[in-house]
């Protein structure tokens, strides 16, 4: 199985620049919060999404060239994402991120609400600057799912009936639609046919629900150390994901201990238990697979390249993060 850094290889100049540019975007903010801006981007992460703006942009190219409003877009992109991490972190109560303390850890919740907040302006300045309306719509949509996932995720909170349909839209608003729009953007700056921008779309939709879906299993299945966030959160928070949905059809104990939001001493264990001792694990992989597969499938439309291929494997990555 290849490592992330390895599929975005033939992006990898590309993505170095990127980091670059936005230490120099976001450079002109107030000392705090560049300092907290800074604090996340020097950690890294493993930069997927501005990997794929990049690839499909060149994919998309005769000659595997990138114009600056190409780069611009993948900046955006990673500009959105990184803010609704900082914001993510403060909602989930969470004390690490790739690795390091949370903005809201090493600095105070203040910092990290204003840093989100931020990110998220200069995102949309930089993108109101891309000069390309049907960008920015596409891309502001975005930041409103966002919003609009996390409120939701919220209103759901230790209910054991939420469906499973709910529980996908939600995932599509909090993280597939980041990525399906900003791929559907590069088509829109390729100027490419509405057929290969819907599929642009759904490549990036279909990848993006699979990569909700399999983060979902690590919090379960994986550790703090090696996820370099906290793990086994979700449930305890209230949050019931794919697994929890489907030990929940397998198990009448698990949504007593829901139901009294896991308030007496051993609940989350034994909850946490239930859910990794069932099959819902395995059937939550095979929802992932199917995601993953319908993905690689929006994209077989591309001319042949390195791109093409990284872009191709990009599914199945997600899939092998599971083991
Ligand atoms: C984390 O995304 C948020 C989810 C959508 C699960 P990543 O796992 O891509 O985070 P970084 O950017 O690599 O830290
Ligand atoms: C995805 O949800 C977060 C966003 C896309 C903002 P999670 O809450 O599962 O993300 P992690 O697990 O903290 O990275
Ligand atoms: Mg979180
Ligand atoms: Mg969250
Ligand atoms: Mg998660």
């Amino acid at each position: 199985m290849a490592t992330v850094t390895e599929l975005l290889l033939p992006v990898e100049t590309d993505l170095e620049d990127l980091l670059k540019d936005l230490r120099v975007l976001i450079g002109a903010g107030h000392p705090i919060l560049q300092a907290a801006a800074e604090h996340l981007f020097s950690a890294g992460g493993k930069r997927i999404r501005p990997g794929i703006v990049l690839l499909i942009s060149k994919a998309l190219t005769v000659d595997g060239n990138l114009s600056s409003r190409h780069r611009r877009l993948a900046e955006i992109t990673e500009m959105i994402h990184t803010a609704s991490l900082v914001h993510d972190d403060v909602v989930d109560e969470a004390s690490t991120r790739r690795g390091v303390d949370t903005v809201h850890s090493r600095f105070d919740h203040k910092v990290a609400v204003l840093a989100g907040d931020f990110l998220f302006a200069q995102a949309s300045w930089h993108l109101a600057n891309l000069n390309n309306l049907d960008v920015v719509k596409l891309l502001s949509r975005v930041i409103m799912d966002l919003a609009e996932g996390e409120v939701k995720q919220g209103l759901y909170k230790y209910d054991a009936t939420q469906t499973l349909d709910s529980y996908l839209e939600k995932s599509y608003f909090k993280t597939a639609s980041l990525i399906a729009n900003s791929s559907q953007a590069v088509g829109v700056l390729s100027d490419v046919s509405d057929y290969e921008l819907s599929q642009l779309y759904n490549y990036g939709k279909q990848l993006g629900l699979a990569f909700q879906v399999v983060d979902d299993i690590l919090d379960f299945t994986s550790s703090q150390k090696e996820l370099g966030k906290p793990a086994a959160n979700d449930m305890a928070s209230g949050y019931l994901t794919a697994p929890a949905l489907y030990a929940l059809e397998e198990n009448n104990r698990l949504s007593i201990l829901i139901e009294r939001e896991f308030s007496s001493n051993g609940d989350i264990e034994e909850a946490l238990t239930i859910v990794r001792n069932s099959n819902a694990i395995n059937r939550t992989r095979k929802l992932a697979e199917q995601f993953a597969k319908d993905s690689y499938e929006s994209i077989t439309w591309m001319k042949d390249s390195p791109y093409k291929k990284a872009l191709l494997n990009l599914p199945e990555y997600v899939l092998g993060r599971l083991y």
